[in-house]
Order: C-alpha cells, then sequence, then structure tokens
C-alpha cells in the first residue's frame, strides 16, 4: 500500500470500523459506568484499562478510542492523552515528568498562562523554571542542571512568533541528558504542519481548542507522546483525572475532517495579508514565520509543511489610547477575542510594556505597538479592505 498523504490521512485516521459501528463518523459514547456482562469480563477489562479496552469513563469511551487513535495516525508516536483545555494539556503534561527539586527549561516566549503555572504552581512544588531565549538553539546545552527533567519549547512562539531550532535543541538537549522529556506547544501548527515527534520532541502538545476544533465552540487538549514517555503520560494525567468528554471528543474528530483544507484557506488568506500588511507606510515589522525577515524564519522553511492563519505586526507608532479604541472598535470582519483557531478573522493589540510585563526576561525589542491577528477563512479582499479602513481611523484619531 503506498504511504498515505495528510489531506487523506485526515479523512481516514480513527475511523476503524469498530468505532464507526456501519455509520461514517464514530460513535458518540456518552459514559461514567462501562458494564460488565460477567466477572471475567471485568477482570479483563481491568488488566487491559490501559489498552483501549472499555473500563470506566474516565478512561474513554468508543469516541475518545477513535480520537485518539486519529491523534496518533496523524502525529506519529505511542498514544494520545486529552484533556478537557490546551492549558491542561500543558499543565499536566509537565506536571507528569516533575518532582520536587527538580528544574525544567522553558522558552520565554511561551503563552503566558504556561509562564504563570510555571511561576505560581510548579513554584510552589519547589520546582524551578529557567526561561531561554527561543533562538538559544544549541546553547540551550549551557543552562541544563544536574536535576533539569523538562524542556518545553513553543513554536511559533505566543504573540512574537519566533520559530525556534528544534532540532539542533533537540540534539544539544540529547547529548547532555537523553532522559530529558522535551515537549512542544505545537497548536499553531495543528500538530500536523510540524512534525514534532519526528523531529525528536517527546511529546507534541495541542490546544485542540483552537484549530482541531475549528469552530470557536468547544475546549479540548492532546498530548501525543512517544513510546518512551506514553505510559507515564497516560497513568499520571489519569491519576489527575484528566480527560475530555465524549461529544467534544466527537466535535474534535469531525475537525479533523476538514483540518486540511481550512489551514490551506488561513495559510492563503493570512500570507495576503501578511504581504499586505509589509508594504503599508503604518507597518514597521510583520512577524510571520513565512516571511523573510520573521525571527527563525530559516528553521520554518526547513521544518514547517506551512503555516497556520496567527501572526503579528508592529506599528511604526505607539498608538495613544484614544487611537487604539477608533482602531479596534469598529472592524467589520475581525472581532476581538483571546482565542484563535477558528474560522472567523480576530484582532488584538498590545503595547510594548504589555508584552514586556508578561515575559519573563522582562524586555521587548519593539517601540510601537503590536497587533495579533488570526485570518480567518473571509474573502481577504474584505480582510484587507477592513483593515485598510482601521489605518484610516487610526490617523483620524489624536
Ligand atoms: C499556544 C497556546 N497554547 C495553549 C493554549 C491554551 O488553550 P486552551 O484555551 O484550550 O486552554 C492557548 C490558548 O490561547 C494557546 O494560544
Amino acid at each position: 500500500m503506498t504511504v498515505k498523504k495528510i489531506e487523506t490521512a485526515l479523512i481516514a485516521a480513527g475511523r476503524d470500523k469498530k468505532f464507526t459501528q456501519g455509520s461514517v463518523n464514530a460513535v458518540i459514547q456518552r459514559a461514567s459506568s462501562l458494564v460488565f456482562d460477567s466477572v471475567q469480563a471485568k477482570k479483563h477489562a481491568t488488566e487491559q484499562r490501559a489498552n483501549g479496552e472499555l473500563f470506566y469513563g474516565r478512561r474513554g469511551t468508543l469516541t475518545h478510542f477513535s480520537l485518539q487513535q486519529a491523534m496518533v495516525e496523524l502525529e506519529g508516536g505511542a498514544g494520545c492523552a486529552l484533556y478537557p483545555c490546551g492549558a491542561a494539556a500543558v499543565t499536566n503534561s509537565i506536571l507528569s515528568f516533575v518532582s520536587a527539586g527538580d528544574h525544567v527549561l522553558v522558552t520565554g516566549s511561551v503563552y503566558e498562562p504556561t509562564t504563570d503555572f510555571c511561576r505560581h504552581i510548579l513554584g510552589k512544588l519547589n520546582v524551578a523554571t529557567t526561561w531561554f531565549d527561543p533562538m538559544i538553539g544549541a546553547g540551550i546545552a549551557d543552562l541544563i542542571q544536574e536535576n533539569t527533567r523538562v524542556v518545553f519549547l513553543e513554536s511559533p512562539g505566543s504573540i512574537t512568533m519566533e520559530v525556534q531550532d528544534i532540532p539542533a535543541i533537540v540534539r544539544a538537549v540529547r547529548s547532555v541528558n537523553p532522559q530529558i522529556v522535551i515537549m512542544l506547544d505545537n497548536t499553531w501548527a495543528a500538530g500536523i504542519l510540524l512534525p514534532a515527534l519526528a523531529l525528536g520532541v517527546d511529546i507534541s502538545i495541542q490546544a485542540g481548542t483552537k484549530y482541531i476544533i475549528g469552530h470557536s465552540d468547544a475546549m479540548l487538549g492532546t498530548a501525543v507522546a512517544n513510546a518512551r514517555c506514553w505510559d507515564q503520560l497516560r497513568e499520571q494525567s489519569y491519576l489527575m483525572g484528566q480527560m475530555a468528554d465524549a461529544d467534544t471528543a466527537y466535535m474534535a474528530a469531525r475537525g479533523l475532517r476538514t483540518l486540511g483544507v481550512r489551514l490551506k484557506q488561513h495559510e492563503a488568506n493570512g500570507l495576503r495579508v501578511a504581504r499586505w500588511l509589509a508594504e503599508r507606510p503604518e507597518v514597521a515589522t510583520v512577524n510571520h514565520p513565512a516571511l523573510p525577515g520573521s525571527r527563525g524564519h530559516e528553521f520554518f522553511l526547513r521544518d514547517f509543511k506551512g503555516a497556520s492563519g496567527l501572526f503579528s505586526f508592529i506599528l511604526t507608532k505607539r498608538l495613544s489610547q484614544r487611537q487604539l479604541e477608533h482602531y479596534l472598535d469598529h472592524f467589520e470582519y475581525f472581532s476581538m477575542a483571546y482565542s484563535w483557531g477558528g474560522f472567523e478573522s480576530l484582532i488584538l493589540a498590545n503595547q510594548p510594556e504589555e508584552i514586556a510585563a508578561i515575559r519573563p526576561a522582562g524586555g521587548v525589542d519593539f517601540t510601537g505597538t503590536l497587533v495579533r491577528v488570526h485570518i480567518g477563512l473571509e474573502n481577504v479582499d474584505d480582510l484587507i479592505a477592513d483593515l485598510e479602513a482601521g489605518f484610516v481611523r487610526i490617523g483620524e484619531a489624536v
């Protein structure tokens, strides 16, 4: 049989007959209790509870097993743990591999709640965090301590979009201590645009809330682990009570079927907008991994299979509060919201000091207002016209 291309894999993943039972999609099996026909059946289910046998709702039902199998088919690895949201996937993956007295290395451009988790929860458990420059590459070797257990990456970084040299980081970490668990928040690439496990990452984490769900109407976290880490991730996450509900698991599997075409359109629309912005006099920098000049662009070209729809740009000027409000309050197609990855376009803006305040290392290297956009599936000419009208509004307000 020929190797499946990603478009085909997205359609086929997890749709085994045992899960679909005669329909196209996996059944929605909602359950807390799963009923055993006999003492022998209960014994068998208990012994095989980690291996896809129906045992207890928190271990998953046919709907969950189908999604978990799909994620493994798409991202590789030995298994996929499910969580009620992306933040739970991040925090429980880290917690599954640390003990009091340990040390973790985390990229300084990580999603803000991940920073806060390290500060407030890991700190309380006596697990120390060192933050590193996302462009550190092989230099990460110098930061590894005797007690370092986890290296946590996010690429591109949140808001400022730095693409990391993952192969160089993996090589450097392994050369010092092969036991360290390397995790990646792979949400931007929806798991499929960056083959994390093939690049040597141990655990690929996603806020399935974003592109997998794809419609801004449910929350989910996924963590796909290689064989070395799967048992520990699965069992410790289970002990911490982590699971998603069957309806959300179903919606996630349904989202996978259109993920490929949605991402292609997000990419095409996003690139059109990014290139248009790069030509605008109001814009100093466009932080889009696929554009030359964006930090780590060379690693994007080497490691990624494409771009999604989230990026940022920095204005030449710092907007006054009046300008900011006049700019943001009147878009026709761009809504203001924190999440992203759905079909719709979104916009948020931050002053440099606001970004500096959420970055563990402090300062930032820009002075203009930063705007983050998620480019959705609308007609891109409408989006560009909307953004153009926004620039006119900035000029009108002082
Ligand atoms: C990169 C990244 N990781 C994780 C999360 C957390 O996901 P959730 O909102 O599902 O908890 C987000 C949410 O914005 C995110 O942007």
